[in-house]
C-alpha cells in the first residue's frame, strides 16, 4: 500500500456495515487491510489461501470480495471463475488486487468475471472509493429488485382480487337462499335429528358466508376512514373481545401498554382486524402445546413508530412454511378454521397504513411484530 486512507473529498455512501472478504495470503498487507475498512464501518474476513476463500464463500457470500490473484493453493483467478458460476457481478463484486498489471493479465481477470482491477501497490484513497462504489451500485441493484418484487406481488393480488370478488359475491345470494330455506324447514322439522341436520347445514352456510366475506374484504379497493388512533386502546379492545375464550383455554396472557403513545393515523376497524387475525392465530397455535401470549406496546425514543409486538410459546412455524404465510391461502388449518386469507389481509392493510409486519418464530416461541409509523405529533391523552 503505498499511502494511508484519507477521507476522499467526494463523499460516497457511508458504510452500512457491509462485509467484505479479504483474500490475501501476505498477512501484513492483510493487517492492514483489515483494519482500515474496519475503522470505515465494514465487517471484514480474512482468508488466507484460496481454500480458506472457498469456504469462506460456501458459508455465505460477502457484500464484497478483495481478492489477491497470487494465492496459496487455488488461485485467485480460479476463484474468481467459481464464484461466478453462482454469483452474478451485481450480487457479488469482485475487486482483483494483483501485482501483475501486463495487459494479459487484466483482459483474464476481467474475463474470469472480476468487477474491478487494482495493481498492487495501489492508492488507498483509490481503493476505498471503488470499493464504495461497488457497493453503492450493489445497494441501489437490490432496492430495484426488491421494488420489482413489491410490483410483482402487487399485480398478483390485484388480479386474483379481480377473480375472488366476483365469486364471493356471485355466491351471497345462492347462500341467501339456502339459509332462509333450511330456517323455515327447521321450524317445521319432524323430530330431533332433522332438526340436527338442518343446523349443520346453517352452519355450512355460515361458514361459507363468513370465506366469502373474507375474500370480499381482501378484495375491496375502497378508500379508508383514518383517524388518528391510540393503537393501545385497539390492542386492548381486541384482546377483549378473546378474554372470555383465552381464560377458558387457561393462557396465561400479560399486556404491557405505556400510558401516553404517539397516535397514528390508522383505520380502527381495519387494524382490529389485523390484530384480531394474530391473536386468534396465536390462539389456535397454543391449541398445540405452550400456554403464554404476551402483547407489548412500544414507541420508539423518537416517537416516529409505534410496534405492537405479540408473542406466544406454541410450536413454532416451521422454517418451510415461515416464507409462505403471508400468501394468500396459505393455511396449515382444518378447512372449517381457516382460509389462509388472515395474515395476507393484515400485511395488506399494514402496509397501506405504510407500516410493516413481521415475524420471527423459533423453539421459544413465535413474534408477529406490527410497526405504524407516527404520522401526526398529537400524543394519546392530550
Ligand atoms: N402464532 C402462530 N403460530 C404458529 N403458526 C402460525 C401463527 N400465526 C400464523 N401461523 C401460520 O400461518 C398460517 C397463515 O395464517 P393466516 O392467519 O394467514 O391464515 P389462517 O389463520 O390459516 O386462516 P384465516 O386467518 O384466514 O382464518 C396459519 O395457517 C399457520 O400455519
Ligand atoms: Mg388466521
Amino acid at each position: 500500500m503505498s499511502e494511508d486512507f484519507p477521507v476522499p473529498s467526494v463523499r460516497l455512501d457511508e458504510p452500512r456495515g457491509e462485509h467484505i472478504l479479504i483474500a490475501e495470503d501476505d498477512p501484513a498487507a492483510a493487517r492492514i487491510l483489515r483494519q482500515i475498512l474496519q475503522q470505515i464501518g465494514y465487517r471484514v474476513t480474512v482468508a488466507e489461501d484460496g481454500a480458506q476463500a472457498l469456504r469462506a464463500l460456501d458459508e455465505g457470500p460477502p457484500d464484497l470480495l478483495l481478492l489477491d490473484w497470487m494465492l496459496p493453493g487455488i488461485s485467485g483467478l480460479e476463484i474468481c471463475h467459481q464464484a461466478r458460476e453462482r454469483w452474478d457481478p451485481l450480487s457479488l463484486p469482485i475487486l482483483m488486487v494483483t501485482a501483475k498489471t501486463d495487459p494479459e493479465s487484466v483482459y483474464a481477470a476481467f474475463d474470469a468475471g472480476a468487477s474491478d482491477y487494482v495493481a498492487k501497490p495501489f492508492r488507498g484513497a483509490e481503493l476505498r472509493a471503488r470499493i464504495a462504489a461497488h457497493l453503492r451500485t450493489k445497494r441501489m441493484v437490490e432496492e430495484r429488485r426488491r421494488m420489482e418484487d413489491h410490483l410483482r406481488e402487487r399485480d398478483r393480488l390485484s388480479t386474483l382480487g379481480l377473480l375472488t370478488s366476483g365469486v364471493a359475491h356471485d355466491l351471497n345470494n345462492p347462500l341467501a337462499v339456502i339459509s332462509a330455506h333450511a330456517q323455515i324447514l327447521m321450524r317445521r322439522a319432524p323430530d330431533e335429528g332433522t332438526s340436527g341436520q338442518l343446523r349443520e347445514i346453517l352452519d355450512a352456510v355460515e361458514r361459507c358466508r363468513r370465506i366469502a366475506g373474507d375474500l370480499l374484504g381482501f378484495a375491496r379497493r375502497h378508500p379508508v376512514e383514518r383517524e388518528p388512533l391510540d393503537l393501545g386502546e385497539v390492542v386492548r379492545a381486541t384482546l377483549e373481545l378473546r378474554r372470555r375464550d383465552m381464560e377458558l383455554h387457561g393462557l396465561r396472557t400479560t399486556v404491557s401498554i405505556p400510558g401516553a403513545l404517539p397516535r397514528v393515523i390508522a383505520d380502527r376497524h381495519q387494524m382490529q382486524q389485523v390484530f384480531l387475525n394474530i391473536v386468534v392465530n396465536a390462539e389456535q397455535a397454543l391449541a398445540g402445546g405452550g400456554g403464554r401470549f404476551d402483547v407489548a406496546v412500544e414507541t420508539d425514543a423518537a416517537r416516529e413508530a409505534v410496534t405492537v409486538r405479540f408473542t406466544n410459546d406454541g410450536p413454532p412455524i416451521p422454517a418451510s412454511a415461515l416464507p409462505h404465510i403471508f400468501d394468500p391461502f396459505f393455511t396449515t388449518k382444518p378447512e372449517d378454521e381457516g382460509t389462509g386469507l388472515g395474515l395476507a389481509i393484515g400485511r395488506r392493510i399494514v402496509q397501506e397504513h405504510g407500516g410493516e409486519i413481521t415475524v420471527t418464530s423459533d423453539a421459544a416461541g413465535t413474534t408477529f411484530t406490527v410497526r405504524l409509523p407516527v404520522e401526526a405529533m398529537a400524543v394519546a391523552g392530550d
